[in-house]
């Protein structure tokens, strides 16, 4: 007993020297520290760290409503063990997987998506009625060497100058409108270049879906089971070339960066639940020992 009252007593102590000490200087501020992901989270199958974040922990910060600790373009949204992701517009993709690297103190990685609606859809030809953009914002791009696309021309008519692609890229199933419609996989469009322009006329509909690219060759892929292809999804990846010198340096000293919804850079978020300008080194150092902590949490038994 005595030993937790000392406890308390040592930690209020060191409590108020911190407060007398680094934060006057007013260079930081204390942030609601549940906007940053400490540990991995699991999701489901997946595992979730910074730089990704919760969309459901974005908070005000410095004045800036809809601020995240993380990325821009990596927020999570995590219900009943499903893990989704928003690119563009109002579509939502299930995340299968991300997969972490790092060289240094930079990382990046890739994750992988699929549209729920298509998954959901088991027939070998899913309804496709929309391009899978990103926003303006993100820092997710399509890994060149990872994805494909394939392009679905819909609701086509052919009057005389306009050459039809060939009938094994021609759609006999899914519900696509009362013209004909084609599927093509994009490397497969340049050599009809000469019609492409004309296709865009002759076609109500051109959407281009990204799918994993197949580095085994030609596939069994045929325009009759497309759903199959587009079921494994597609993979985006981020890297650390958009991260500004104060968010590389917040990084190096332990912090998190925060980006606003512009996804400017707007402060370091640390360890010690303090915000600073641009690392954490300097003040605002944790006065509170981890033995301190450790001897107290003993106490309590
Ligand atoms: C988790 O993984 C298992 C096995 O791979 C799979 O059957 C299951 O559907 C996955 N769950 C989710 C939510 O993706
Ligand atoms: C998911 O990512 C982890 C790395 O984070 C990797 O080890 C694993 O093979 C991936 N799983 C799939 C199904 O791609
Ligand atoms: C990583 O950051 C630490 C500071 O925390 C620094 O000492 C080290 O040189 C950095 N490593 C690289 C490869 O940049
Ligand atoms: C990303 O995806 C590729 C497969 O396309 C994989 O080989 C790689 O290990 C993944 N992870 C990272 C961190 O790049
Ligand atoms: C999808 O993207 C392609 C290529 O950028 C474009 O030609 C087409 O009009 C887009 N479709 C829709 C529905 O926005
Ligand atoms: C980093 O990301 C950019 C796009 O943001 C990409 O062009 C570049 O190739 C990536 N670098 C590496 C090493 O993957
Ligand atoms: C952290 O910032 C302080 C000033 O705020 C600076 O003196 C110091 O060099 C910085 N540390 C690193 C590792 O960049």
């Amino acid at each position: 007993m005595p030993l937790l009252l000392l406890c308390r007593r040592l930690l209020l102590l060191l409590l108020l020297v911190a407060a007398s000490h680094g934060y006057a200087a007013g260079d930081t501020n204390g942030y609601d520290s549940s906007m940053c992901l400490k540990e991995p989270m699991a999701c489901g199958n997946v595992s979730i760290s910074y730089p990704f974040y919760l969309s459901s922990e974005i908070k005000d910060l410095n004045g800036y409503s809809s601020s995240y600790c993380g990325y821009p373009g990596l927020a999570i949204e995590c219900n009943d063990g499903k893990t989704m992701m928003q690119l563009d517009g109002p579509y939502k993709y299930l995340v299968k997987n991300i997969s972490y690297g790092s060289y240094g103190n930079d990382s990046y990685g890739n994750v992988s998506l699929a549209d729920p609606v298509v998954l959901e859809d088991r027939s070998s030809c899913p309804k496709v009625d929309h391009n899978v953009t990103i926003p303006w914002f993100s820092w997710l791009y399509f890994p060149g060497m990872s994805v494909d696309y394939l392009v679905f021309f819909l609701d086509c008519s052919f009057p005389a100058p306009i050459v039809r692609p060939p009938a094994t890229y021609q759609l006999t199933c899914g519900n696509i409108g009362a013209g004909q419609s084609f599927v093509l996989p994009k490397d497969k469009v340049p050599e009809y270049n000469i019609y492409y322009g004309s296709l865009s006329q002759a076609c109500n509909k051109i959407i281009e879906v990204p799918v994993l690219s197949d580095n085994s060759g030609d596939s069994e892929w045929s325009s009759d089971e497309y759903g199959q292809v587009l079921r494994q999804g597609f993979q985006l990846a981020w890297n650390e070339s958009k991260r500004s010198a104060n968010c590389a340096q917040c990084e190096q000293s332990n912090g998190r960066c925060g980006y606003n919804q512009e996804g400017n850079f707007i402060g370091c978020l640390c360890p010690d639940g303090r915000e600073h300008s641009r690392n954490c080194s300097g003040s605002g150092k944790p006065f509170v020992s981890s033995t301190t902590l450790l001897l107290c949490k003993g106490g309590h038994r």
